[in-house]
């Protein structure tokens, strides 16, 4: 069918190619670009032979002029952002200067202020209105399968939805005393940041870590779990019609979250540059190169994920709880594709969303969150590609 570029090549976008090369009717050429080349033609050399022609580029994604030449000299059908998101607002203006769709998995955040929200994309909405171009946002799991769960929910079995739980639960070891699933300074951002949930039409911001309840997962157990800040909450807040509150939880192990308090009580999760031996370094960019590479963790971490969303509403006028979610196995991606749950079920979700914009499906001019689409295809694709999906009518609730 067509071409995608997709920029980075970390833990989510080793998933992504992985499945653009068994998607090969979709992504017939891909041209892998991103900092470090010889990553980007290690995974072309694992994954030659298929039908999916690869090809690979060096690319600083911070600079437009750099990304619009690549983009004009491959002439891709859709750029999928796998980098970090402070890349997004650069990608997205050479998709704008090229006319070229967009999808990413993560909003953007500036580099030096600890804060993400949709805001800074969002104002793009006009400008890919008015060149009939496609920006999809947030198409990995939390945001991404999350909101495609809530419109599955708003369209099948709600009138309407009052109140929603996001719970992302991590049963998987890795059998470090400290690493984190993914690019580990973009995780500790998130989860040393305040917590925040949206109640009745605002929203009520909490100290890190300040909300803890304990859930018995399917398949996984019971784990302690934490409110945070997530950047679903802000589109779900404006999308679902009727919401009244929307939370979001995180499991976290004791180990990690002790470490995570030494580490933040000497400063080593500041993302203030301090002077060292005649340079400046950012302590937390410093950490992120002493830590285990997430894309590492694959061939040890046992266990599984479960991911979904809690709802509560009413349909035909009767109150209906509902619960959807998926449970990922991390052997299991490890198999497949060589990479733990995290990644997978990112990466997944991303190859997914560059195939519904590419092939027409989830394509219209704008800029979208994923609940703004219909969530049939999506929820198809992800029962076909590797995460499919479970109903439980009767699920025990979070108080
Ligand atoms: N929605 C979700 O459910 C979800 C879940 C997890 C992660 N994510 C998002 O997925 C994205 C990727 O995460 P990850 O764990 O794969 O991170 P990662 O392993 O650190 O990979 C990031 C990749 O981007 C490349 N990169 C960074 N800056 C670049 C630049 N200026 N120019 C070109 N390439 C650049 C890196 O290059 P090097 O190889 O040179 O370092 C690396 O290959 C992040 O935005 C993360 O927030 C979303």
């Amino acid at each position: 069918m067509g071409k995608c570029m997709i920029v980075g090549c970390g833990g989510v976008a080793s998933v992504a190619i992985h499945k653009c090369c068994q998607n090969s009717e979709v992504f017939e050429e891909i041209l892998i670009a991103s900092r470090t080349k010889s990553k980007c033609d290690a995974l072309k050399e694992k994954l030659s032979g298929g039908k999916t022609k690869i090809h690979t580029a060096q690319v600083n994604a911070d600079s437009v002029d750099e990304l619009v030449a690549l983009i004009r000299d491959f002439q891709p059908d859709v750029v999928l952002n796998l980098a970090l998101p402070y890349q997004d607002l650069t990608i997205m203006e050479a998709c704008l200067a090229t006319k070229t769709h967009y999808v990413d998995t993560a909003n953007y955040e500036p580099p030096e202020t600890a804060r993400f929200e949709y805001g800074w994309q969002w104002a793009y909405r006009e400008r890919f209105k008015e060149a009939g171009l496609c920006a999809l946002l947030g198409s990995g799991f939390d945001p991404g399968v999350t909101g495609v769960f809530a419109a599955y929910a708003q369209k099948h079995q709600f009138d309407e939805i009052h109140y929603l739980d996001i719970l992302d639960a991590n049963g998987g070891d890795h059998g470090y005393p400290f690493a984190t699933n993914f690019n580990p300074e973009i995780n500790i951002r998130e989860v040393t940041a305040k917590g925040s949930y949206w109640e009745d039409g605002r929203w009520v911001e909490t100290e890190p870590m300040e909300i803890k309840r304990e859930y018995d997962f399917r398949q996984i157990g019971k784990k302690d779990m934490y409110l945070l800040h997530h950047e679903e909450l802000e589109s779900l807040a404006q999308n679902l019609k009727g919401i009244r509150r929307i939370r979001f939880f995180m499991t976290f192990g004791q180990s990690y979250l002790t470490h995570l308090k030494c580490l933040q009580d000497v400063g080593m999760t500041s993302i203030e540059p301090i002077d060292f031996q005649g340079r400046k370094i950012v302590p937390l960019q410093f950490l992120k190169a002493v830590l285990p590479d997430p894309a590492s963790l694959g061939p040890r971490t046992v266990g599984k994920t479960n991911i979904g969303c809690i709802f509560q509403g009413v349909k035909d006028g009767k109150p209906k709880t509902y619960y959807l979610y998926n449970v990922c196995d991390h052997q299991e991606c490890y198999r497949e594709v060589g990479s733990q749950a995290i990644s997978y079920t990112t990466g997944v979700p991303a190859m997914i969303g560059a195939m519904l914009v590419m092939n027409g499906t989830w394509n219209k001019p704008g800029v979208w969150n994923m609940e703004q689409f219909d969530p049939d295809p999506f929820m198809d694709a992800l029962n076909r590609w590797g995460l499919p999906w479970v109903e439980d009518f009767n699920p025990v609730l979070v108080d």
